[in-house]
């Protein structure tokens, strides 16, 4: 019988992992910072610049592009592609003279397979919804419903992402095959892909 072989964690030479805790085939590139405490899932791809700190939960086969900032309390589910500089915040009424603990910062969770544009800040307290699709540049200050794409700043909601990407007309219905319904969370998938 042939023996199993995991992919082994890869981290440049000029990338700095401190985590004993990263699955089998991640990958952390040149002058990425990864703190101890931070848990990383399976095949994720941490580029250059980017700084996961303490406190940071990554799932699977996430992306982290250049230069993401995720501060404690972060968590971000797996599939989740996070843009170049895009950035978390913990902290909501931070001053540089009044020191603040952990249990005051206020959590931020990223769901299943969301996509966040560059240069998306993102206010901490917010949960951001499975599949949700959040545009370049956007702020996200409040909750994003299950699919719901979010454009600007302050980030409005002005429509619904399939789970491939592309925006969803009116019909809810995506040249995919995809199709949706709209529930009180956000939308439902009610056909898959064909
Ligand atoms: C949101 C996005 C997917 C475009 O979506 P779209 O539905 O195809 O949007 P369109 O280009 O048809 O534009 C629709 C409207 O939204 C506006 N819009 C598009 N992107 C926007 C953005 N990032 N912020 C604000 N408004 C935006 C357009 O100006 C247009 O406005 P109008 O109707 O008043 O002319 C794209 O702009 C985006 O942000 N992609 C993320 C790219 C990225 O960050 N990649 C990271 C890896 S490199
Ligand atoms: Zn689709």
């Amino acid at each position: 019988m042939k023996p199993v072989v995991s992919n082994p964690v890869f981290v440049h030479p000029q990338g700095l992992c401190e985590s004993g805790d990263v699955g089998a085939g991640t990958r952390i590139w040149a002058f990425a910072h990864v703190l101890p405490g931070a848990k990383i899932g399976r095949d994720c791809n941490i580029c250059d610049h980017a700084y996961v700190e303490y406190g940071v939960t990554l799932g699977d086969r996430v992306t982290v592009k250049n230069r993401v900032l995720l501060f404690d309390g972060v968590t971000v589910e797996d599939d989740v592609f996070l843009g170049p500089a895009v950035v978390f915040t913990n902290d909501l009424r931070p001053r540089a003279a009044m020191k603040r603990g952990r249990d005051e910062f206020l959590p931020t969770i990223v769901r299943t397979g969301a996509t966040l544009g560059a240069g998306v800040v993102v206010v901490c307290g917010s949960t951001i919804g499975p599949h949700a699709f959040i545009a370049a540049g956007a702020v996200v200050t409040r909750d994003v419903p299950a699919h719901g794409f979010v454009v600007g700043n302050p980030g409005r909601l002005i429509g619904w992402a399939c789970e491939c990407g592309m925006r969803l007309g009116d019909t809810l219905a995506c040249a995919c095959g995809r199709s949706y319904r709209q529930e009180p969370a956000g939308l439902m998938s009610i056909r898959p892909p064909d």
